[in-house]
């Protein structure tokens, strides 16, 4: 007896993104607000990162409110609404539930249920890990339209008296919906891991011995000097490689959106990799901070509102971040 032939599912041959929202946290902190108990000064913090304030929100505001708003913005930007998504993922190190999912939540909240929903730990990479994954599913045929969110409560792991990330750190959510597109909307995604430098970007400590220990609330950490060198270093060729699969060149590109992790690391990429002053280069972290997951399309939100690039721009971005891990396309700007 021969056995029957299974039906694989495929999808469109090309997705875009169809629809951008982004929200912040209400408050803007200065950095005079920080320095005192970590010995620092709003001049060393302007000259070594850039930030002149963060966004942070407020105790009335959580992880899922930011990326609730985030996503209607999207939704409302794309012309959809939650009936149209077919799954949900949420890039997320921040939200306060090991498990049920934030996704789950979210579907639920925004009308897209029974939507799969799943969230992904891929830190301040976990965007472009998303985007990534949401081009695979709409064409595999998995899904035809995905949310992805990247919402991030910073201000819930920040010690005040650490010197080594926490006066860098906001809050906010961004969203994205990917779906079917004539054109190709959505380059190849150049991403990756190096697990060996777990201990550079961690959190304190883990939940078991914050129950056994006593250890207290955990924040997180980061050897500063090894994460910049790795960032500066060997996160250009990373997005060298997502132009190259992408078929284009510095200086076809109109903007370069890069992890808000440091102006001094975003400065040294686009040196190393040429890009000419025509390129629109996002500076959010100025005002917003270093959002993690959301700082991508929360700075692709800003570019977008103040005009400086419009619908249709073609974008490189790269998420770098705790694993470390990161990840990289081109994509056109909804
Ligand atoms: C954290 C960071 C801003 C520190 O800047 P840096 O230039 O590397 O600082 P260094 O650790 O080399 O320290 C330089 C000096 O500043 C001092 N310093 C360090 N942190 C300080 C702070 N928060 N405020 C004031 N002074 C500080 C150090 O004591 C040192 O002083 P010394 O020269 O007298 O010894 C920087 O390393 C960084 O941005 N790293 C990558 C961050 C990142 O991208 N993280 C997230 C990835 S998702």
């Amino acid at each position: 007896m021969t056995r029957p032939t299974l039906t694989q599912a495929t999808g469109p041959a090309h997705t875009r993104i169809l629809g951008l929202g982004g929200v912040r946290g209400e408050n803007l902190v200065p950095n005079d607000d920080l320095v005192g108990p970590i010995d620092s000064s709003d001049e060393w913090i302007r000259q070594r990162t850039g930030i002149v304030t963060r966004s942070r929100a407020g105790a009335g505001t959580d992880v899922l409110d930011l990326a609730e708003a985030a996503a209607r913005q999207a939704l409302d930007h794309a012309g959809l609404t939650g009936a149209d998504i077919d799954a949900v993922i949420v890039s997320t190190v921040t939200y306060f539930h090991q498990t049920p999912a934030a996704a789950a939540i979210i579907a639920d909240r925004i009308g897209a249920t029974p939507a799969a929903a799943f969230d992904i730990s891929a830190a301040c990479a976990g965007y472009c890990y998303g985007i990534g994954q949401a081009d695979a599913l709409v064409r595999s045929g998995a899904a035809r339209n995905v949310l992805v969110i990247g919402a991030e409560k910073m201000s819930e792991f920040v010690d005040p008296a650490d010197r080594t990330i926490s006066f860098l750190l906001g809050d906010g959510a961004g969203a994205v919906v990917i779906g079917p597109s004539d054109t190709p909307g959505i380059g190849p995604t150049v991403w990756g891991s190096d697990g060996s430098q777990a201990q550079a970007i961690r959190q304190t400590h883990s939940w078991i011995a914050t129950r056994d220990e006593a250890a207290g609330w955990p924040t997180l950490r980061q050897e500063g000097q090894s994460v910049f060198k790795w960032a500066v270093w060997q996160m250009a060729p990373v997005a060298q490689k997502a132009l190259d699969a992408a078929g284009i060149t510095a200086d076809e590109l109109d903007a370069f959106i890069p992890h808000q992790a440091n102006n001094r690391i975003i400065d040294q990429m686009v040196k190393t990799l040429k890009l000419p002053d025509s390129v629109v280069v996002a500076r959010d972290i100025v005002d917003t901070g270093n959002t993690s997951a959301a700082s991508i399309p929360l700075a692709t939100e800003r570019l977008l509102r103040e005009g400086q690039v419009s619908s249709g721009a073609l974008a490189l971005q790269i998420g770098f971040g705790a694993g470390l891990v990161y990840a990289a396309q081109v994509v056109v700007l909804p």
